[in-house]
Order: structure tokens, then C-alpha cells, then sequence
């Protein structure tokens, strides 16, 4: 029912992202597989944009589209339609050779069984993207990749095979070999799937790290705990996007009622100490916080406002006064920084209640 009341907006303004603001950005994608009883629609018109700096989960049951998902933004795999620009790059239009050079400099790609050659040392396993693509001397590589390895607590392995290291070790050094040309953006699929929880954690820690230095991590796992650690949680449904924060907000909703949702959401963003709403204004937006904090105001004893209550990443504000069909009650400006916003219209929250 909800399929039908939140029916997504006919493909918003069809926009071809020459240029998009977003370093990933996946508009309109689907991913659709032959099979002998006919086509699997593994993913199904994604809609996705990631900023640099963020730090994203992607959860859902096993089979939902994860792996297809991902396997778009490091153009592993192609989409049957729709486009998949990272970077300023349309990785769906790249041909097999460019593809290969451009991932080898854009995207550190990280696995669930590390995928590390067998035959190769640690190091050399960690200076092959860099023979691959050519961007530093021969010398500047062996010293970048015990740089690399030092990063990740394994410099004094550098000359083992990976049989001779942990699996928490050996996926350090897969995490290094990703991180060999400097790409901008690192993709994990269940790093940790393999991994105790102990060892998990200090691949995550590791991730943190990455994303203070200004690296924008994508990582698929089951881990709800590891889930919790990051900026953004996004979880596929039956090869559809769920927004973490409205499945949060609303735990009582199906998984294809917050499909639905998903699709009806947009983003906003306000300048420091920008108003968002006016207390007593008509009551029309719904807004979750995504990025920053905001402040909600209300009048002092001489009518100077003051700040009531500061709001975080996840919480909302705006539904009380469309819930009572008037007006907003409190005045909500931005806090100190830039907010991001996601917001819902009228008519998707009044569907709601
Ligand atoms: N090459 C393929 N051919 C046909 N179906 C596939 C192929 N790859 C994946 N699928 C199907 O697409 C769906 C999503 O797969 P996947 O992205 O691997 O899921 P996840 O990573 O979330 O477990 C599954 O139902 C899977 O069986
Ligand atoms: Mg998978």
C-alpha cells in the first residue's frame, strides 16, 4: 500500500550529471542479470550520492544486492542502465583497459578473503597496484609500500608470504595494497566477514583513521555493532536503497514501506546559523538531520531567542506541527557548522501517520 502512496516521482528531472557535487553519484542504476528463467533485476533504479569524507555502511540480508551495488561504484561490473559517475568519471561508459587504469588509481578495492597472491611477499603484494599503474618510481614504491605496511602495524612482516600472517594481518595488508596509488575513495565488501570481532574492530579503527586523513569509505557487512560505528548507514531491500536514518525514525515500517520513503526524500543544505523554519510558519517540511547539528530556538523573558535544545545526525524535527495540520512550533536554525539535511514533504508524512 505504501508502494503506492509513496510512488516514486516520475525520475526526478532526468538530470545527466555532467558535472555532479557529489564524488559518488549513482543515478537512475539498474542492474539486471540473465538467467534461464529470465531477468533477475538484482538492483532496481538506485539512486545514491556519497560526499567526500563520509564514512558509509551498507547492510541487508544476504542476496538483497550489496555486492552488485558496490561492484557498480568500482566498475567490477556494469549497470544495465543508468549512470554511475565517481569522481567526475562515467565508470559505466569506460572501456575494459582505461576501467582497469582508472580503478587502479581511484578506488582501493578491499575483499572479504583478502585476495592477496599467494606467491608474493606482503610488500611486493602491496607494490602491485603501484607496478600496475605507474605513478611512482621504482624506488619511491618500495618505500611508499613499507609506508603502507608501517600504516598498518606491518612493517616488520613486509617480507613474509601471507600464509605466514594472520588473517587479521593479511587483511591489514590487503587494506594497504588498496591504499598503494592513494585513491580518494575505498570500497570493502565484509572486510571483516572473515575476521574475529576483536580483529574487526581494529580493521574499523583502521577505517576511521582513513576517513580522518580524508579518504571516503563505502563498506558492505553484517556486523550491526561495526554498522553503528560509521557516519551513514544505507541498507538494500530486494535491490532497493533504505535511508538508515528513516528506518531508525520508523522501526514499525516494512522494509518496502521505507523503499517507498527512501525514494520521496531530498536533500538540503544551510550556512551556519541559517533558519530553517519559523515558529508559526505553515508547516510543510519534514526534516531528519544528517550532517552537523541544529539548534531549536524559543523565545526568552525579553524575547531574545534562546537555544532550547541542540539536534544530532538522526533526528528529526518539523513532523509535530504537519502531524497537527498547522504550524511549526519551535523556530530550528543551524548550528555552528554547515547542516545537511534530508526532508520529507507533506503529503509522504501525513501518508505516514
Ligand atoms: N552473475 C549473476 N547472475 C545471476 N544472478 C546474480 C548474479 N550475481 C548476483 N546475482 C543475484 O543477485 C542478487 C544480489 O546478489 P549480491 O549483490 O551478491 O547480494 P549480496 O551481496 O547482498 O548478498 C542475488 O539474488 C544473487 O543471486
Ligand atoms: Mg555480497
Amino acid at each position: 500500500m505504501f508502494k503506492r502512496l509513496f510512488q516514486r516521482e516520475s525520475k526526478k528531472e532526468a538530470v545527466s550529471h555532467g558535472r555532479s557535487p557529489y564524488l559518488i553519484d549513482l543515478s537512475n542504476v539498474v542492474k539486471a542479470y540473465k538467467t534461464p528463467v529470465g531477468d533477475f533485476v538484482a538492483l532496481d533504479s538506485i539512486d545514491l550520492q556519497v560526499d567526500r569524507g563520509e564514512f558509509v555502511a551498507v547492510i541487508g540480508k544476504s542476496g538483497s544486492g550489496k555486492t552488485t551495488l558496490i561492484n557498480m561504484l568500482t566498475g567490477i561490473d556494469r549497470p544495465t542502465s543508468g549512470e554511475v559517475m565517481v569522481g567526475g568519471t562515467a565508470v559505466h561508459t569506460l572501456k575494459e583497459g582505461p576501467m582497469a587504469e582508472w580503478r587502479g588509481r581511484n578506488v582501493g578495492v578491499i575483499f572479504q578473503f583478502f585476495q592477496l597472491l599467494p606467491m608474493l611477499s606482503c610488500i611486493e603484494n602491496v607494490m602491485l597496484p603501484m607496478d600496475f599503474c605507474d605513478m611512482y618510481t621504482t624506488r619511491e614504491r618500495k618505500e611508499r609500500a613499507l609506508h603502507l605496511l608501517d600504516q598498518v602495524g606491518l612493517r616488520e612482516h613486509a617480507c613474509k608470504l601471507p600464509s605466514e600472517v594472520s588473517g587479521g594481518q593479511q587483511q591489514r595488508v590487503a587494506i594497504a595494497r588498496a591504499l598503494a596509488n592513494d585513491p580518494p575513495i575505498l570500497v570493502a565488501d565484509e572486510p571483516t566477514g572473515n575476521l574475529d570481532s576483536q580483529t574487526a574492530l581494529s580493521v574499523i579503527k583502521l577505517f576511521e583513521e582513513l576517513v580522518k586523513q580524508g579518504k571516503t569509505i563505502l563498506m558492505v557487512t553484517h556486523d550491526q555493532d561495526l554498522a553503528k560505528r560509521v557516519t551513514r548507514t544505507i541498507i538494500i531491500s530486494d535491490g532497493e536503497i533504505i535511508d538508515g536514518h528513516l528506518a531508525r525514525l520508523f522501526p514499525d515500517l516494512s522494509e518496502s514501506e521505507l523503499v517507498g520513503i527512501t525514494h520521496n526524500l531530498r536533500t538540503k543544505t544551510y550556512q551556519p546559523h541559517e533558519t530553517i523554519i519559523t515558529q508559526g510558519a505553515q508547516a510543510g517540511t519534514f526534516y531528519i538531520v544528517t550532517k552537523g547539528t541544529v539548534d531549536v530556538l524559543s523565545q526568552g523573558e525579553d524575547g531574545t531567542p534562546i537555544v532550547k535544545e541542540e539536534l544530532q545526525i538522526g533526528q528529526q524535527f518539523g513532523g509535530d506541527g504537519i502531524a497537527g495540520g498547522g504550524s511549526y512550533s519551535a523556530t530550528v536554525q543551524a548550528g555552528k557548522t554547515a547542516v545537511t539535511l534530508s526532508t520529507l514533504d507533506k503529503e509522504t508524512v501525513i501518508g505516514l501517520l
